[in-house]
């Protein structure tokens, strides 16, 4: 229970940078010798090699990763390896591994993200005028573009970015130098080591350097904010596929057949991208729970903050590049989206709304009339098109005197040109959103 090889080995690649950082600062300090320094540089260059080439020799007796490759560099360069670990504490250790790991995985995300925010923006740019209905409770509502649709995504995903570059930056302080808990009995320069590695600060507070993971907490909630809005996108995708939507096929090679009924595509990525965002989500509730009332400083129970951390970057970044993959390839159905948003019921609103701005009616007495409209022609087995003058008139004398306006408005696409206002799907304004989004997807997005 107390070992945590089998997964904290994974943070070898960062545990040797900073072994050689910091041996480098113990020289640059005349804690050790130069040729302690070398010895040692020497020593984990070897262990690199064989960690990269799979050959290194794990022993049963491994706790975790740190204490492995302090062995070995041991092993290999003689007793001077038991002075790598002088004004070092485990403890400041794998805080510092995972402070460079996070790091690391962030950028990894922020990169992913920007890819798969292009590839929405060019299937929107594919997409500016194909009609589709937009739904509220799942109920066709109001007719939108499929690019105006597609960019709600972009903006979702441009904020992903941003929680990923604010987890980076949190992840940018240095801990190594904290010691157990108090310091260390060295002048060591913390700096030298903060430089060496990439971080752009050292932490202040010793005992704020081992005890904290809200780095961690930042990167998990970034995360699982980005795995719920790629859920949202599975779950569409998976109902546009559906043969009673028909609205999109997706790539073959992101569906698989099933084993018994020959005719049927499952949408299985767009499926899990769906399934995976709860364990996200449960990640960083975990690690909440961790860390909870957990007094000051490192407690063993901190051990626990890396398979949650691991396992969230690897759903998030799998179901990344899972997302863009499926977008790149997904054809979507002019023909059925546009048969279903043709419905001339959606245009109710812009009926109430002509209602509003021709005859100065307030807008709820203007839903009150229209609402006559559609039992009428609902109970008639008629569209709102093939009512007649008269028939207007019933309901409202101001509206039959601009039936014009009336007939006008219920051409199709014309309620879709009528959404003028900004971030509305008039095809204008989309233009004008993608533009806005172009150069955001090119601004530098770090912090
Ligand atoms: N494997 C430990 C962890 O992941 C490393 C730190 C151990 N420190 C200690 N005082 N036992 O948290």
């Amino acid at each position: 229970m107390n070992a945590s090889i089998d997964f904290d080995r994974r943070l070898w690649p960062q545990d040797v940078a900073q072994s050689r950082a910091h041996a480098r600062m113990l020289a640059a300090r005349a804690i050790i010798a130069a040729e302690d320094r070398d010895a040692l540089l020497a020593g984990l260059d070897a262990v690199e090699l064989e960690l990269r080439d799979g050959r290194f020799p794990f022993d049963a007796d491994d706790e975790d990763i740190h204490m492995a490759i302090e062995r070995r560099v041991t092993e290999l360069a003689g007793p001077v390896g038991g002075k790598l670990h002088t004004a070092r504490s485990r403890n400041d250790q794998v805080v510092t591994d995972l402070a460079m790991f996070t790091r690391e995985r962030a950028a990894v995300a922020r990169a992913a993200i920007g890819e798969l925010m292009g590839v929405v923006l060019a299937r929107a740019e594919q997409h500016l005028d194909w009609p589709l209905p937009g739904y509220t409770h799942l109920q066709r509502a109001q007719p939108v573009y499929l690019s105006h649709h597609l960019l709600a995504y972009f903006w979702m995903l441009s904020r992903d970015r941003a929680r990923f570059a604010y987890a980076e930056h949190e992840a940018g302080r240095l801990p190594l130098g904290a010691g157990a808990l108090a310091g260390v009995n060295f002048d060591t320069d913390r700096s030298l080591v903060a430089t060496e590695l990439g971080f752009r600060e050292v932490i202040p507070n010793s005992i704020d350097a081992v005890s904290g993971r809200d780095f961690i907490l930042d990167y998990l909630a970034a995360a699982a904010t980005c795995a719920t809005h790629l859920s949202r996108l599975g779950a569409e995708l998976v109902l546009w596929s559906s043969v009673e939507f028909s609205f999109c096929e997706l790539p073959d090679a992101w569906s698989s057949g099933s084993s018994i009924m020959p005719q049927k595509k499952n949408p299985d990525a767009a499926e899990l991208l769906r399934g995976k965002a709860p364990r996200v989500v449960g990640h960083l509730a975990a690690l909440h729970g961790v860390i909870h009332a957990l007094p000051l400083t490192y407690n063993k129970d901190l051990q626990e903050d890396k398979e949650h951390l691991f396992d969230a970057v690897d759903t998030i970044e799998l179901s990344l590049a899972a997302a863009r993959g499926m977008l790149a390839g997904v054809s979507f159905s002019r023909e059925r989206m546009s048969a279903a948003s043709c419905d001339e019921l959606l245009a109710a609103t812009d009926i109430a709304d002509l209602l509003v701005a021709r005859c100065d009616m307030p807008f709820r007495e203007a839903h009150g009339v229209v609402a006559g409209l559609v039992r009428t022609a609902v109970d008639s087995g008629r569209t709102l098109s093939e009512l007649t003058v008269e028939e207007l008139a019933a309901q409202s004398a101001e509206l039959a005197a601009h039936s014009e306006l009336y007939y006008e408005a219920l051409r199709q696409s014309s309620w879709l040109e009528s959404k003028i206002s900004e971030g509305g799907t008039s095809t204008a304004r989309v233009e004008q959103q993608l533009e806005l989004a172009r150069a955001t997807l090119d601004a530098d997005a770090s912090l």
